[in-house]
């Protein structure tokens, strides 16, 4: 039977398990990327695992999301990413020199490789044809190690494109279309195959801003054939020699199919508050705009920004609106300046950005209180732009471009005939600002600025587990509850001794100093667990301030899976109703813990100031086991080498 891309590339890339839908795999990883949000964490763990060099194909550290400077802690870290990544063998992207999966798009993306990068979006990955995936900065540590990446083998969704777009209707279009037709939820557990005919009339940087917002799907990634097209691309970044043909077999099957025809869509947009609520601009109407945003790693290629230079050339933004532009890289930038299509965006009205991600992060340019901003951007979720009555709309550059002209939400087929931009036969091509790793590491110190604090190390689980529980809370606790976030926190991300005093502190302002105190506890849960982002500090922190088991109704499954990494047993009630026999305050007792894991389905729970007994169950894998006993997977895979 014939093989689908993404079974073709799994299967080269196989270390462990079998390629069906539902089963854990491992897989060998060739390329990683950081971002410096998560960057500074996954190489304090990279360290911390005593590797020298990374064993890795290709290593990328990239500084783009927090790059302003208001204070010394994110000086501290862009100067420690940069010499740790010297040491390890790893390329350094400085600050300026654009955003992660743009860069890592022009100047490394290999179609057949897999990458694993420490943000959602890696993904983006995949209009180059390789399998992307996005992770925790642990998990991408380990790759850097030399170890594989464990994950479910996915469902293959094959999406066949017909037809080809028309003029005005761009790449967001076809991903906003897959998002109404899919939703959020629509992409759990699997990955999107792109193919069909329509598939060749698509350029690489438009393939990549449709599997960029596959992430929103929820999908593991979204990947699209490497043909004669990603051919030229290769070619036009001087990387010709990159190219391999790959795509699917003649008889390839899918799990399930989806048609898409590229000549009936439509100019879209995602509305408030979610990135599934897609309706055309024509129904959504004339509405009053306050603030157009173009940029982020979904919406800044060149040819995304010459088509919005040719729409504002010769023109005025309109006086209500605000319209910042944000190029994706230094590539993108540097060509715009040269060929005169900056001069026209700042003639127009535009505020030129750095090329970073800006606002997408909120950076800076938060709306005006209940106002409305138009935004190239993947996300819309309520209060990420800064604002929390704010309506984010998001569109393609051309609905962004047509909109900053007129002031309401507009559709970019009323300017006229349409602008063609073709892609260039050679882009600017000068990596001065992507550093090489040190030839001779002996000669690199790493440093460490008063922010940089050495990464906590768990120990291994104790034979009983006897502690108190420092905290109960309800159903559906958010990563956000357990690790808040905000400007006065997040560039204390690579100083967990001070980040860990947040913990809990919109919950429970005395949680830190108690768990601090008590040495080990455990905290009792409702149903779902842990839900929201990936952050993984919301395990981390925790086992910080000695947390070594969390009992649950239920666990989201990401938060799950960051408790095991960092050694704290995630455990459920065997009896939902059993909640109500434990308090905060009381003692917990698992007798002979450490022996009973992996040998028994449930385990027997003692509150020893009640005299009450429960059961849990702990439903790990024998990797899984051995990775909680260790006291967390850094300690596992230390062992391991
Ligand atoms: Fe950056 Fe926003 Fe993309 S934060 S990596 S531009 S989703």
């Amino acid at each position: 039977m014939g093989k689908n891309l993404v079974q073709k590339i799994l299967a080269a890339h196989l270390i462990e398990g079998e390629l069906v839908p539902g089963k854990e795999i491992a897989i060998r990883i060739d390329q990683t990327l950081t971002q410096d949000a998560t960057g500074t964490m996954a190489y304090l763990q990279f360290e911390a695992m005593g590797v020298p060099r990374v064993k890795t194909e290709l290593s990328v550290s990239y500084v783009d999301h927090n790059t302003l400077q208001s204070g010394f802690e994110n000086a501290d870290d862009h100067r420690f990413l940069q010499t740790v990544a010297a040491k390890h063998g790893i390329r350094f992207s400085r600050p300026g020199n654009g955003i992660c999966h743009q860069v890592h798009l022009e100047r490394f993306g290999v179609p057949g490789k897999t990458l694993l990068g420490s943000d959602s979006h890696t993904p983006t990955g995949g209009g180059i044809g390789m399998i992307a995936i996005g992770a925790g900065g642990l998990d991408v540590a380990v790759a850097m190690a030399g170890g594989p990446f464990y994950l479910t083998c996915p469902r293959v969704v094959g999406i066949n494109l017909v037809g080809r777009l028309s003029p005005w209707v761009s790449a967001k279009d076809v991903i906003l279309e897959v998002l109404r037709r899919l939703s959020v939820k629509g992409g759990v557990g699997r990955i999107i195959e792109y193919c069909g005919p329509g598939v060749a009339t698509l350029s690489v940087p438009e393939r990549a801003t449709i599997t960029n917002m596959g992430a929103e799907l929820g999908a593991t990634t979204s990947i699209f054939p490497s043909d004669e097209v990603t051919k030229a691309f290769l070619k036009a970044q001087g990387r010709e020699d990159a190219w391999v043909e790959l795509g699917p077999d003649a008889d390839a099957t899918y799990e399930e199919t989806l048609t898409i025809d590229l000549s009936a869509l439509e100019p879209a947009v995602a509305c408030p508050h979610m990135p599934d609520l897609v309706k055309t601009v024509r129904e959504v109407g004339p509405i009053k705009v306050d603030q157009v945003l173009i940029g982020s790693c979904t919406n800044s290629s060149y040819t995304d920004l010459m088509r919005v230079a040719s729409i504002l050339k010769g023109k005025t933004v309109h006086p209500t609106v605000s319209l910042g532009i944000a190029p994706g890289s230094r590539q993108v930038f540097e060509m715009l300046a040269r060929n005169g299509a900056l001069g026209d965006l700042i003639a127009a009205g535009a505020r030129i950005l750095e090329s970073a991600c800006g606002p997408c992060i909120g950076m800076g340019q938060s709306p005006n209180s209940g106002g409305v901003s138009v935004r190239t951007f993947n996300r819309n979720f309520e209060g990420r732009s800064g604002t929390k009555d704010a309506s984010i709309y998001l569109s393609s550059p051309e609905v962004a471009a047509a909109t900053a002209l007129t002031g309401v939400l507009s559709d970019p087929r009323d300017l006229g005939e349409a602008i063609d931009v073709p892609m260039p036969e050679r882009f600017i091509i000068d990596d001065r600002m992507i550093l090489e790793p040190a030839a001779d590491p002996s000669t690199v110190e790493v440093l460490r600025g008063p922010n940089i604090k050495p990464l906590p190390i768990n120990r291994p689980l104790p034979d009983t587990l006897r502690a108190g529980v420092i905290l109960k809370v309800g159903d559906n606790i958010t990563t956000d509850h357990i690790m808040p976030a905000g400007a006065k926190i997040l560039p204390l991300r690579s100083n967990i001794p001070a980040i860990s005093q947040y913990v809990f502190a919109g919950v429970d302002a005395t949680f830190a100093e108690r768990a601090k105190a008590a040495g080990q506890g455990f905290i009792v849960g409702g149903q779902n667990y842990g839900q929201g982002s990936s952050r993984e500090h919301a395990a981390l922190a925790p086992m910080y301030l000695g947390i070594k088991a969390v009992i649950t109704q239920s666990f989201a499954r990401i938060h799950r899976a960051n408790l095991i990494n960092f050694g704290i047993l995630p455990l459920t009630f065997a009896d939902e109703g059993d909640i109500a026999k434990v308090n905060r305050g009381d003692v917990l007792e698992i007798a002979d813990v450490a022996a009973k894991l992996g040998t028994c389905e449930t385990l027997e729970v003692r509150n020893v100031t009640t005299g009450e007994t429960f059961l849990v169950r702990p439903d790990l894998t024998p990797r899984q086991v051995a990775i909680i006993k260790a006291g967390g997977l850094l300690n596992y895979t230390k062992e391991q080498a």
